[in-house]
């Protein structure tokens, strides 16, 4: 693994990852492939030397570039996605553009020249898992987590796109030898992540004197990852995971909207209660969460940052210290936000 192509490398996981491999792996050459949409951002990768990193601005629907940039790689890690469930729900077209037919681009690309493909996808593309609480109270004995024999029901435009992609990788496995894995990964939190996402719109809504937004009643649960144990378990995955395989990517992170909020505020140093509750997500999935004993087991990995409210007090501390990497933006995200009633 001495060229890797890190497609979405300039977003935020992606980005995490570039900085992870040049820190952790000073063999590994990196090509960023990015084209750079509203959550790409070049700032990502400053400072990173120029003779391990090279950034390309482009389109994964691009075959002709897509094929030049491949050709050159032992790897290709894809993270570059249309991410963002909400946006899905107010436009699907860029979802369906880049993320189904992105991605067959980049399997032809791996597929004739023989190139080595990690595809990075969502704990979503399984729906939704009931709360702990209901199962308790249930003698259906509901599952408890995702384990990678759940069967696949995305809820989202977002989702079902990344459920597509998933199974085109699959498909290509099968008939065509692809050398392929996948792994699907909980809720990442922690520096670069664009301010539409949950965390950093709560961090710099307090920052900019605006009151946080919480969607409904706040029970939904995600599963908490540090984007650096993502890091690091795409790198096992990539390196040691037996091709054809699927891994779930997980931390036992689990907390609800509620309380990550007012852990939030509470760090931030505000009243506990100093948001609002506004209008819910449509088709917003309840609870995520992921059994990732597989990746643990086949692999040896283990995450390193579980401590949450470490981990949100440093992410908290990041966007204090950065404000010119978000500020510019935080007017359009709101506006599009108010407009869309959230
Ligand atoms: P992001 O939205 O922060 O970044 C996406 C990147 O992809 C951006 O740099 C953007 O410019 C680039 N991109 C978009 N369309 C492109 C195209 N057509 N061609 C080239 N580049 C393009 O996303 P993220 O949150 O870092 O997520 C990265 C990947 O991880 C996605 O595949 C996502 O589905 C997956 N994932 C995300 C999470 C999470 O919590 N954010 C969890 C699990 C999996
Ligand atoms: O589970 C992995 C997924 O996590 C990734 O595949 C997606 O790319 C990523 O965006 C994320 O999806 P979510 O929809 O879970 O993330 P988001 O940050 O949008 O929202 C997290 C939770 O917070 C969700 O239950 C909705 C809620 N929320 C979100 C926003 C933006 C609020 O309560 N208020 C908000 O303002």
């Amino acid at each position: 693994m001495k060229n890797i192509v890190v497609t979405g490398g300039a977003g935020f996981i992606g980005s995490n990852f570039v900085h992870y491999i040049v820190n952790n792996y000073s063999e590994v050459y990196v090509i960023v492939l990015d084209k750079l949409t509203y959550a790409g951002n070049k700032a990502n990768l400053s400072g990173l030397p120029k003779d391990r990193v090279e950034l390309i601005v482009g389109d994964i629907c691009d075959e002709e570039l897509v094929s030049r940039v491949v050709k050159k790689a032992d790897a290709v890690v894809h993270y570059a996605a249309e991410t963002h469930n909400d946006n899905s729900l107010e436009d699907p077209f860029p979802f369906i553009q880049t993320n189904l037919l992105g991605t067959y681009t980049l399997l032809e690309a791996c597929r004739k020249n023989d190139v080595r493909y990690h595809h990075i996808s969502t704990d979503e593309v399984y729906g939704e898992l009931p709360l702990k609480e209901d199962i308790l109270n249930d003698d259906r004995k509901l599952a408890e987590k995702f384990t990678t024999h759940t069967p696949y029901n995305p809820s989202s435009p977002y989702s079902s796109t990344k459920a597509g992609s998933d199974l085109l990788v699959k498909a290509w496995v099968r008939s065509f030898g692809l050398r392929a894995t996948i792994s699907n990964c909980s809720n990442n939190y922690g520096p670069y992540q664009h301010i539409e996402k949950f965390i950093p719109r709560q961090i710099t809504n307090i920052l900019c004197g605006i009151r946080p937004k919480l969607y409904g009643e706040g029970m939904n649960v995600r599963d908490w990852i540090h984007t650096n144990d993502h890091s690091s378990a795409v790198w096992a995955i990539l390196t040691r995971g037996k091709i054809g395989e699927t891994y779930l990517i997980g931390a036992d992170g689990e907390q609800n909207n509620k309380f990550v909020l007012e852990s939030i505020l509470e760090l931030m140093g505000c009243p506990k209660k100093a948001y609002d509750q506004i209008q819910d997500r449509v088709g917003h999935d309840l609870r995520y969460a992921i059994d990732s004993t597989k990746l643990r087991q086949e692999l040896g990995w283990e995450p390193k940052y579980t401590d949450f409210r470490a981990g949100l007090k440093h992410t908290i501390q990041w966007y204090i210290e950065h404000e010119g990497w978000w500020k510019n933006e935080k007017r359009v995200v709101e506006k599009r936000y108010k407009k869309q009633g959230q």
